[in-house]
């Protein structure tokens, strides 16, 4: 089976990896490997922004989302298409959520939609609205120029959920500049992967001590009797930051490899699928490709795709609102979500592919949609 995500031979690296981890190391938490980290993560990815490591990318939203917590600022607007973490997390913090429908052609929460409800939202609904949660779905993103004018016109922030989207650029600078805050995941299937799971935050300056104590259980690194706020324990491993030390390393050529694949793909099955039309600015981390085919082909395409030995999934085959507990606190006209959730496949496409499956990729797709009436 050709898989989206490639577990096994990653894992083959970890032995490598281990090989270089030192065992003298004492600080397995809080140590120099993770300082080193955050500094390579800025390097690499060239953002302006500090940055704060933790446990998980769900725990980075967490982090953000308590740090901006107002009393008379409770709800929050984001994207219905996205992994559930980016709604959960606001509603477990007490938040409620609005969603905006998604650009048909991008997959992305639409701009325009967004700039439209908040012209138009009654004063009592609009004076509890604090800020947007922005999803990078797959990799992509979107006008985000237009997205921080639409922030500071209504005085909100912004915050980019960035866990898919690590290496996407806006205008050649890295998406994380664009928002108030953004967050990454090391998730195994993420595009630099720990071996379990691992976040970061992108911030201001100004907020890295705080952000370090609510990660700390609320204390500072040197006197651990004093509780300073109310805090988590969300501590990236030592170990988990060897690994990630070691392969950021790789991190420009992952993209050239997952870019270079995208383009291959692109120029073979533009005839046959709905591709996502990305903002002529951006640049995409090639992280997952996916595009939409018609309602009544996705089954037997799955189908297709399975008996010829290669993944082919819908991630986002429930939108959020969908969850009872996911419910917003007011409805909005969502029917792009409810196509693009009924439509959208993502496919093999990782950097880690060889000549052989990606052709074989390429040849059943051509040959499902040559055939298609004959398939159906
Ligand atoms: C869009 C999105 N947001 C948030 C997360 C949460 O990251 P983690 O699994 O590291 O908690 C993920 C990844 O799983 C994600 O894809």
């Amino acid at each position: 089976m050709i898989n989206i995500f490639n577990l096994n031979n990653s894992a083959k690296n970890l032995k490598n990896i281990v090989n270089k981890i030192n065992f003298n190391e004492t600080a397995w938490v809080n140590g120099g490997e993770i300082k080193n980290l955050e500094k390579q993560t800025r390097k690499i990815l060239k953002t302006k922004k500090e940055v704060c490591t933790c446990n998980s990318g769900s725990d980075a939203l967490l982090l953000t989302l308590q740090h901006l917590k107002r009393k008379d600022k409770d709800i929050i607007i984001t994207t219905p298409i996205s992994y559930i973490a980016s709604s959960s997390i606001a509603k477990f913090l007490g938040y409620e959520i609005i969603y905006i429908d998604v650009d048909i052609n991008n997959y992305l929460l639409d701009l325009d939609k967004l700039d439209n409800f908040l012209k138009n939202i009654n004063k009592k609904i609009k004076s509890r609205i604090a800020g947007v949660i922005f999803v990078e779905l797959f990799g992509n993103t979107g006008d985000l120029k237009k997205l921080s004018k639409i922030c500071n016109k209504y005085k909100i922030w912004s915050l980019g959920d960035c866990a898919q989207s690590l290496g996407t650029k806006y205008n050649n600078k890295s998406s994380l500049d664009y928002y108030d805050f953004a967050i990454s995941s090391f998730y195994p299937t993420k595009i630099i992967s720990t071996y379990g799971d691992g976040g970061i935050i992108f911030l201001p300056k100004k907020f890295k001590n705080k952000f370090e104590m609510l990660k700390n259980n609320g204390h500072n690194l040197t006197d651990k009797t004093k509780c300073e706020l109310l805090g988590i324990n969300s501590r990236l491993d030592t170990i988990q930051a060897y690994i990630l030390n070691h392969k950021i390393k790789n991190f420009k050529n992952y993209l050239i490899h997952n870019k270079k694949n995208f383009k291959i793909y692109n120029k073979n099955l533009k005839n046959f699928l709905k591709l996502p039309e990305l903002n002529k600015k951006s640049s995409t981390n090639g992280y997952l490709y996916s595009f939409r085919i018609d309602k009544k082909l996705v089954k037997n395409f799955l189908n297709f795709m399975k008996i010829n030995g290669i993944e082919a999934r819908q991630f986002y085959a429930r939108s959020l609102p969908e969850n009872k507990v996911l419910k917003p606190i007011i409805k909005t006209d969502l029917r792009n979500a409810k196509k693009c959730s009924a439509e959208i496949i993502s496919i093999p496409s990782r950097a880690s592919l060889n000549n052989y499956e990606k052709n074989k990729i390429l040849d059943t797709i051509k040959n499902f949609f040559n055939n298609s009436n004959k398939i159906n």
